[in-house]
């Protein structure tokens, strides 16, 4: 999209250029397909100098910076040495189905299946704690990316995940924790100056069955659970007051100390944090490989019109915490791909915690079909760990593949890059085994994390719509 003849013209350049190395590979976009070109220049950006100060919340132009996991600059440490932890494609498809399991709630013994509480179930305000197991799933990555966060006055920073759809509430490891728990970074209410129990029977406390004076439970599986109030600092000019959080005494799988809810739940950070009128509620961007930075902004100002495109946000009466827009349609190298009126879902969830994007059955195969015609020329590559539609692109100097657009409600048109439609075997060499990172689902459509690495994802929660920019960060 970026670029046009201007690279066409680095693509005669690079052609003629002798493959000296041949170890890397450039890729560009042109006339509805994605050219990679192997090439002796090594493309990627200087490393990041990792100056993020995770002692402390701290915030960029753009709100407060987002990392990968496995990045050299994530507060968990030891990015560099976590490459090898990098999960399967068979460990990220089974991740999602336990996520895809949670989400549709068809899930009454895996370990991720909330239990609705009383007070909880599908009502907005309610709150779903896991019955069993560990709260934030065990695989590798559980969550991908993380930020920093101050809890307490003064602020006690925490590395936390984020999630759109939580069990309904902000969740943070606190002392005292379990006896078996590690609890060093975990937060202390007693150094916190403007920390409130919240009461039993309080509005604000979701466990109508609660005992005692404080709205908390002893939950069989992960202890106690105990809601109270305080400031979230979130960067150093944007806090929240009297902010409700869930307090449990076990720690996250993941190393961090919580998720941060931007559900739209009525305590969530999304309805929390302040959005003055022409400011949407939060966005975010993912960064589009572990060594560069995104972020997660509140209440930033709505983008310039022609620089974002908008889609309108569906009401989903089974779970009001959801996000859910209009997947109409997609287009294949240019053009719309022709579709049974039966291949389209309508509901469309948009999920921080899905890594593929999952389709209708009958949208998936016009994907795969169309997709498989267009790449006759290459040689078919068997499944990779449940990917059915792949390609070896091992020894090639060059390949092409049809650019995927995803065609949401009211004329948002998203384009993919490479790396949005296609996952590889070495996610460094193209000229590798290369799938379409898409599934099939029966019911709801899912549009997972991958497609939407770089894009900012503006949530205009006045406006009711989601908004795209995409080659944002
Ligand atoms: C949970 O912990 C809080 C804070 O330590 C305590 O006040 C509350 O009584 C505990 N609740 C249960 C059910 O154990
Ligand atoms: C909470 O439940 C666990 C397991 O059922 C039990 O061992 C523990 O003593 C309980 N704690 C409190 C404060 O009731
Ligand atoms: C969490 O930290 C412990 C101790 O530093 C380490 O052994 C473990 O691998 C880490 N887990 C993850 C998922 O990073
Ligand atoms: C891909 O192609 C290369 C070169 O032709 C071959 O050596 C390799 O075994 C193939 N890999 C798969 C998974 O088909």
């Amino acid at each position: 999209m970026a670029w046009s003849s201007a690279s066409l013209l680095v693509f005669l350049v690079l052609l003629a250029s002798p493959y000296l190395g041949c170890s890397y590979h450039t890729s560009y976009t042109h006339g509805g397909k994605h050219y990679t070109v192997r090439s002796n220049r090594d493309p990627r950006q200087p490393q990041q100098s990792c100056s993020l100060q995770h002692s402390e919340p701290s915030s960029s132009a753009d709100g407060v910076p987002v990392v990968h996991r496995l990045s050299p600059c994530s507060p968990l440490g030891n990015g560099a040495r976590k490459q090898e932890e990098h999960p399967s494609v068979a460990d990220v498809l089974r991740r999602d189905a336990l996520r895809l399991r949670s989400l549709f709630g068809a899930d009454n013994h895996g370990s991720p299946a909330p239990s609705p509480l009383p007070g909880g179930g599908g009502s907005d305000d309610g709150v779903s704690i896991p019955n069993r197991g560990a709260p934030i799933e065990e695989l590798p990555g559980a969550f991908d990316y993380h930020v920093v966060a101050g809890f307490g006055t003064p602020a006690q920073p925490f590395i936390m995940g984020f999630d759109t759809h939580t069990t309904g509430a902000t969740l943070l490891q606190c002392q005292p924790c379990a006896a078996n728990q590690p609890c060093g970074h975990a937060f202390d209410p007693s150094a916190s100056s403007s920390i409130a129990q919240v009461p039993c029977g309080s509005p604000d406390c979701p466990f109508h069955g609660c005992s005692g004076r404080s709205c908390s439970l002893n939950n069989t599986f992960i202890g106690n659970v105990s809601f109270v109030t305080d400031t979230l600092t979130l960067t150093p000019s944007t806090t929240i007051g009297s902010f409700r959080f869930a307090c449990l005494e076990v720690t996250p799988s993941d190393n961090s100390s919580g998720v941060l809810d931007l559900s739209r739940n009525s305590h969530s950070l999304a309805s929390r944090a302040p959005s003055p009128p022409g400011t949407v509620a939060f966005s975010y961007c993912l960064p589009s490989s572990p060594g560069s930075v995104g972020f997660l902004s509140f209440g930033a100002a709505m983008p310039m019109p022609h620089k974002a495109i908008y889609t309108p946000l569906r009401k989903n009466p089974d779970n009001g915490n959801l996000y859910v827009v209009d997947l109409v349609g997609l287009r294949l190298g240019g053009p719309d791909l022709p579709l049974p009126p039966t291949a389209i879902a309508r509901d469309t969830i948009v999920d921080l915690r899905t890594t593929f994007t999952y389709l209708k059955p009958g949208m998936y195969a016009a994907l795969r079909d169309g997709f498989h015609r267009w790449m006759s020329r290459y040689p078919v590559a068997p499944p990779l760990g449940g990917l059915d539609t792949c390609y070896n692109f091992t020894g090639l100097d060059i390949f092409t593949v049809p650019t995927v657009t995803l065609k949401f409600a009211g004329g948002a048109d998203v384009d993919l890059s490479m790396d949005e439609m296609m996952y590889f075997s070495d996610p460094k060499d193209h000229f590798s085994i290369g799938c379409l990172a898409f599934g099939a689902r029966d019911d709801t459509a899912v549009i997972g994390s991958r497609v939407q690495m770089s894009t900012e994802v503006l949530y205009d929660l006045r406006g009711e719509k989601i908004g795209f920019v995409p080659y944002r960060c």
